[in-house]
Parts: C-alpha cells; structure tokens; sequence
C-alpha cells in the first residue's frame, strides 16, 4: 500500500465563493485534482486528506464534495479537519454516511494494514507572527488532541512509525519549530503532512524533506500541482541472494 497526500482542496458549490481569486493555480482545480488524482492514485493506495476540503458551511453540501473524493481511486482515504471546515462533525457520524474505507481523525489514530495514521488540525502556535492572544486557548487545546493523537499511535504498536497527518504546519509562517513540532519529535513518526500555507513567502521557507529524522511534506494542493504527493511507499524488497547469479 503506498500513502498519498493532498489538502486544502477547498471545494465550493457556490461560484461566488472559490479560490479563483488566489491566481491562475486555481483555475479549474477541482476537475485538475479529480484528473491527476486518477492517473498517480491506485485502487490499493491510501491518500490522506489534509483539511480545508469545502468551502460549504453545511454538512449536506460538504458530503457532496466529500462524495466526490470517496469516488476517486484509494482503497482508503482518512481526513482531518482544517480552519474552514465548519461543516465537520463528530467523525463516527460522518463516517456513517461515507464508503467504510474513508475514515475521519480529530486528535486520534487509526491502522490501516500495516501503517498507523495520527490525525489532527493544530493551530497557530504562540511563537507565530501571525497568533494573537485569542489563539492561546485554541492552541492548548490543539497541543493536547495532538498528544492524545500520538499516544493513540504508539498504542497501536506503529511497527514503521507514525505517519501523522495535520492541516497546521508544526512550523511559523516564518519558518521556524513550534511546540507542536517539540511534542512530535518525542514520538516514533516516520512521516508529517501539512497544509494551510499558500503563500510563496511562506512556502520558501517552511521546512520541508527530512527533518529531525521525520519526513516533511507540505502538501497544499497549490503547491503540489493540485497532484495527490506521495510521501510514503514500501521498502523495495531485498534481492534473493540465490536468485544472483555468482559472475565468478
Ligand atoms: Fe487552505
């Protein structure tokens, strides 16, 4: 099973409210993700969906687009919420009304075969040009999910580590750690996926690659092309030692 992922790929039903405005990357996006998701996405893949998914305030509207992504190739696809998703519900309730393979996470962890999934949205953290003091609270809570997330990982015995999947980077619009990444490098993760950032200036100077022993990957679809990323695949298996033929 290879793991994918994509987020922020803020659907709308309502042509007054799109990204068409953040350029000419947003032109069309939703038929581009729905195209290149096809072509790199096998039936057998996870992709991981890192929040801002609809624009749509209510939950009969978001099913619609959360529909179409159950519809695209993914033997399995687990979400998280981000900033703008106010349609979110409790997620067994969302669940309920989805394909039994897409899972959503809100500070806790699933396995799906051999792979542990950790989810949550995090926040701006305090050492973010961008917080204020009403984000303090938001914050504490999200640190603790985000706790509670690992410790629900490591329960499950994450034999190749943790991939954890957030909307908020562990990272400043700076460019610089947060607590949250502080808290994450105390656990086993293998990979981190994150969003929310759509800015040049922030995407030239977030962190990406390995970090700290931990793959990053921000995969806002602006960024990535409006193309599901692959951030993780099996080991290429071992050659057979008998299958080599000895040249001497
Ligand atoms: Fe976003």
């Amino acid at each position: 099973m290879r793991i994918f992922a994509l987020s922020d790929p803020h659907f709308s039903l309502d042509p007054n409210r799109t990204m068409a405005q953040f350029g000419p990357v947003w032109r069309d996006h939703e038929t581009q993700i729905k195209q290149n998701w096809k072509q790199v996405v096998g039936y057998g893949d996870l992709v991981l969906l890192g929040g801002d998914i609809s624009w749509q305030k209510k939950w009969d509207e978001a099913l619609v687009h959360l529909r179409q992504l159950d519809g695209l190739p993914g033997k399995y696809k687990v979400m998280i919420k981000g900033n703008h998703d106010h349609w979110w519900k409790q997620p067994l309730q969302m669940q309920a009304q989805l394909s039994k393979g897409f899972f959503a996470l809100q500070g806790s962890a699933l396995q799906l075969e051999d792979q542990v999934i950790a989810g949550t949205r995090g926040w701006l953290a305090p050492n973010d040009p961008a917080s204020d003091a009403l984000d303090q609270k938001t914050f504490e809570k999200e640190m603790a999910l985000l706790q509670q997330a690992l410790n629900q990982a490591v329960a499950l015995n994450p034999s190749q580590g943790i991939h954890l999947l957030l909307h908020f980077p562990p990272f400043t619009t700076l460019g610089q750690t947060t607590p949250f990444w502080d808290l994450i490098k105390k656990y086993p993760v293998a990979t981190c996926s994150y969003g929310h950032f759509h800015m040049a200036e922030e995407w030239d100077v977030i962190p990406q690659g390995l970090v700290e022993g931990i793959q990053c990957h921000l995969t806002a679809a602006d960024f990535i092309q409006m193309t599901p990323k692959l951030i993780w695949e099996e080991p290429a298996p071992l050659a057979n030692p008998k299958s080599i033929t000895n040249p001497g």
